[in-house]
């Protein structure tokens, strides 16, 4: 009998589809429209649906370099489906009819609609002639919080233009640094003086990413030296700004711990997107691994947290540990090919969906969502 079940599951996984576009429809229904062609934006429902009107309209090269991931992209697999190896525990009979209000929160003091963001990502213009300025402008609309990549398509000078009267958005700005000190003076002045922020350095890229799909069409990783990161160095830059510096790119509770005791104000717990290094664990996974450690983390800094991040109950999930605000990359760069109207539309969707799916879940304030609302027994839902 084990023998039998084991031979079942054995040939169970070996078929089991890797669904990076989940089946809700969208190929019955807009299936038709021909390569090249955008579907009507009315027609997009939830975030995937955006990768999937991106792929029929952007080049195949300029598609993969958003779709990439490291290696087997067993990292970015892992990011997407372990939001559905832990159940909800949904409460009933609670007041959740003011759950809407609860959505706003602060990022290091400054206020915003709601507690996820878009994260980092090179290269808009490949989506669309207005590359980061439409991300700028999509958050504004939904006044939620942008960071903007160092390797953007457009200038800081652009991007921040991008703002136009709405001069007080806020705008994190994400770096990659050289190891010529005057090089990073002059970087982060320009970023002092453009209005930013924080400087969110990414840490989980100290060498080039591993990026088969992407390589095969040139174009692979745009960090592609080595670079110099520690501690001692992070003090060093903490003296050239006064703006705080969040590292990103965190991926165990000992480097957290560490961030802590240098003194940073914020953490970004992320691989990158799966990304750079292949079989590192999901953000999920590794705000789990704090909350099982080292849970007073969460209280002494604040921790975002990004990979894989689709649906409202992805956020959930994360803010249930004590993550405070939670980052998108690849939807927000594909809403992106319907230019700022797309991207606005992604954040009225995502914020739709954390309100309905925190309702659902008997959540009455956000503020409050608690692990207990997850089962952290992991399952594997292919077989439960
Ligand atoms: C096209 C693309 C470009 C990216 N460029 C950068 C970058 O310049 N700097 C950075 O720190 N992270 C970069 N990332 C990683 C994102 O900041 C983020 O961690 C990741 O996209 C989150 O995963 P998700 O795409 O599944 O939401 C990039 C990701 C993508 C998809």
């Amino acid at each position: 009998m084990r023998t039998s079940l084991l031979a079942f599951a054995t040939v169970a996984l070996a078929a089991r589809p890797f669904l990076n576009e989940p089946d809700t429809g969208i190929e019955d229904v807009l299936g038709s429209t021909p390569n090249g062609v955008l579907p009507a934006l009315e027609s997009i429902v939830g975030l995937p649906d955006f990768e999937w009107a991106a792929r029929h309209k952007m080049n195949t090269s300029a598609y993969t370099y958003y779709r990439n991931g490291a290696a087997g992209e067993w990292s970015y697999r892992n990011n997407l489906e372990v939001f559905q190896r832990f159940r909800l525990r949904p409460r009933v009979m609670v007041d959740i009819t003011k759950i809407e209000s609860t959505l706003p929160t602060t990022i290091l003091g400054h206020n915003f609609s709601a507690p996820f963001f878009i994260s980092p990502c090179a290269r808009a213009g490949y989506a669309h002639e207005g590359g980061e300025e439409n991300l700028v402008k999509g958050a504004a609309a939904g006044n939620i919080l942008y960071m903007a990549s160092l390797y953007s398509s457009k200038t800081m000078d652009e991007i921040t233009a991008a703002k136009g009267n709405n001069s007080a958005q806020v705008l994190f700005q994400q770096v990659y640094l050289t190891d010529n000190d005057t090089e990073t003076q002059a970087l982060f002045s320009r970023i002092e003086k453009a209005g930013s922020k924080a400087i969110v350095m990414t840490v989980d890229s100290a060498a080039d990413g591993n990026r088969h799909r992407a390589a095969r069409y040139g174009v692979g990783s745009a960090d592609s030296s080595y670079s110099y990161l520690t501690w001692d160095y992070y003090h060093k830059l903490s003296k050239m700004t006064s703006l705080p510096i969040i590292p990103k790119g965190i991926q165990t509770v000992e480097d957290a711990r560490l961030a802590v005791q240098n003194g940073v104000k914020a953490i970004m717990l992320s691989n990158h997107g799966g990304r750079q290094l292949d079989t590192t664990p999901s953000s999920l996974e590794v705000a789990l691994e704090i909350h099982n450690r080292d849970p007073d983390i969460f209280k002494q800094v604040e921790v975002y947290a990004d990979g894989g991040v689709r649906y409202g109950a992805d956020v959930l999930k994360l803010l249930s540990l004590g993550v405070r605000a939670v980052g998108v990359g690849r939807p927000f760069m594909f809403s992106n090919v319907f230019g700022a109207e797309g991207v606005e539309k992604a954040v009225k969707i995502l914020k739709h969906e954390v309100a309905i799916d925190a309702a659902n879940l008997g959540v009455a304030d956000l503020k409050k969502i608690g692990p207990n609302y997850v089962d952290w027994r992991s399952t594997n839902a292919w077989f439960s």
